[in-house]
């Protein structure tokens, strides 16, 4: 089949001129020939509920042994894949372990002491975790040598070994949210609320703001060591914090190559921010490059470039990309409603992006959101449009992460925090969802409800399995306003009256994945 031909078998006939430049995978795409597929309703139970013909098996949990020091740490987010050397079907997975938050109650304390603070620095970061094929299940290779945490204490560096805020070494990483991968096999771990451990502080002001989590009060380190982004070799969990792609609340790094170049895409999680991208000068490394924030309205990306007269406050590239929520500002960037995750539509090539709310601007439900770049992903110009707005009508509220599967489905998870879940404006959402935007078949373009939560939790790090058979999800947070000492709000996933744990599973359905 032609490419024309197989983009309209795909149902994207329409495609304009700018997005057709922009393709670049459909022709490595499966095709699928989906039936219908009966969503679940909106649920409040504590239990994780899918859609008939699919299943999961928990992969590994927090607190799980790893290997004969370390375990798999709280809060997963982020998943990805990289192929183990050498070995056929076996392969390193990364996981990010983001936040600690109310849910610190199960696994440390409220009190503020080094001993609490210890156990929240080994239970951030990341997991690599050696898996393999088992018949069609994955499963944990047990004291494999790559099986290694990476965590607050873990020694870093900066990109080109620059030195910011008096230190070249940075200690540790946190607020692990989403992240991406590089073609050359590492992995983007997202500093997102680093705020809540270290503070802030603004641009030439000595202050550093009160912080949620209070670790500055046991580790006095410079809030400018995070809000990164943190590329990992998942061989050695070595991690460079790359200053050439900002610092703000990255919510995602998403990776795209084209034949102009490599572009990163980036979100700021936070009500009033912005969304980004950076400009890789080489294909081979993310080492230089330009840092643009986009102006939404105008559909222009604006270069946060030292050259620019009117960021000469700053006085050094270094001191902007350091502030960049100070210098995006000053050059009119758009604010958004939390700008979340990011993905590249496989098929029509649009960058598309999760809003997911702001109760400051009453947009209470959030939406979905997409970007056509003019020509290119190094262009400077593009066309911004709403593709699906959250509400009761749709059934959606608050979209956070996003994912295209092998076939070129939409899969997206929402994040309606357990302080609102099941109360009055979010009552008929339910617990939060992970939702399917079939690309093909009878029920294109509609919003399938695929799985509901336990309890509190979100689901997060959608990735599809690398043979494509299987999806795995990161199932975050469960229970976690739980008021701890056996006092819990979510049982998940052992049942019972055990403590809720953040968990991987794996999500099955031979007659969708094949
Ligand atoms: Fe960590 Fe914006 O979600
Ligand atoms: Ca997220
Ligand atoms: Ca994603």
């Amino acid at each position: 089949m032609k490419r024309r031909e197989f983009i309209q078998f795909l149902g994207f006939s329409a495609l304009t001129v700018s997005s057709a430049n922009l393709l670049i995978s459909c022709s490595k795409l499966k095709r699928q020939k989906l039936k219908e597929i009966i969503g679940i309703k909106a649920s409040l139970k504590d239990e994780l509920i899918l859609a008939d013909g699919f299943s999961w098996r928990r992969m590994i949990s927090w607190g799980d042994k790893i290997n004969s020091s370390e375990f798999f740490g709280f809060n997963n987010d982020y998943i990805n894949f990289v192929p183990v050397p050498g070995l056929k079907d076996e392969y390193l997975l990364w996981v990010n372990h983001e936040y600690v938050g109310p849910g610190k109650v199960l696994m440390s304390g409220k009190e503020r002491n080094k001993e609490n603070v210890d156990k929240e620095l080994q239970a951030v970061g990341g997991s690599i975790v050696h898996i393999f094929k088992d018949g069609s299940n994955w499963r944990v290779k047990e004291n494999s040598s790559y099986n290694k945490r990476v965590t607050g204490f873990t020694p870093m560096s900066f990109s080109n070994n620059q030195e910011i805020r008096g230190s070249k070494k940075p200690i540790g990483t946190l607020a692990n949210c989403a992240g991406g991968k590089t073609p050359w096999g590492t992995i983007l771990t997202c500093e997102e609320n680093y705020h809540y451990f270290f503070g802030e502080r603004k641009f030439g002001e000595e202050k550093i703001s009160e912080a949620y989590d209070g670790w500055n009060k046991i580790y006095p380190y410079p809030p400018e060591h995070y809000g990164w982004v943190v590329e990992i070799d998942p061989l050695t969990g070595k991690g460079v914090k790359r200053v050439e792609l900002g610092r703000f609340a990255h919510e995602c790094a998403t990776v795209v190559e084209s034949k102009e170049g490599l572009v990163v895409y980036s979100g700021d999680d936070k009500d009033g921010e912005h969304l980004y991208k950076f400009v890789s000068d080489s294909k081979k490394n993310l080492d230089s490059g330009m840092l643009y924030v986009a102006d939404i309205h105008k559909g222009k990306w604006l270069a946060l470039d030292i050259k620019n007269e009117k960021l000469k406050k700053f006085k050094t590239q270094k001191n902007i990309l350091t502030y960049v929520r100070e210098a995006a500002k000053i050059l009119g960037a758009t604010p958004l409603d939390r700008p979340e995750d990011i993905e590249i539509n496989p098929i029509t090539g649009e960058v598309i992006f999760t809003l997911t709310g702001s109760k400051k601007n009453k947009n209470y439900y959030g939406k979905i959101c997409k970007i056509s770049e003019n020509g290119n992903y190094t262009s400077t110009d593009f066309s911004f449009s709403d593709l699906y707005i959250g509400g009761e009508e749709a059934g959606f509220s608050s979209p956070d992460n996003l994912a295209f599967d092998p076939f070129g489905n939409l899969w997206f998870a929402t994040d309606i925090s357990g302080r609102k879940i099941g109360t009055s404006k979010y009552s008929s959402f339910g617990n939060n969802g992970l939702f399917l935007v079939p690309a093909t078949g009878p029920q294109q373009g509609k919003i399938i409800q695929i799985a509901s939560a336990p309890v509190e939790a979100e689901f997060t790090g959608i990735c599809f399995a690398p043979d494509g058979k299987s999806l795995f999800l990161s199932v975050q947070h469960p229970g976690e306003n739980s008021k701890g000492n056996g006092d819990y709000s979510s049982n998940w996933p052992f049942g019972d009256n055990q403590m809720p744990r953040s968990s991987v599973v794996q999500i099955s359905n031979k007659k969708f994945f094949g």
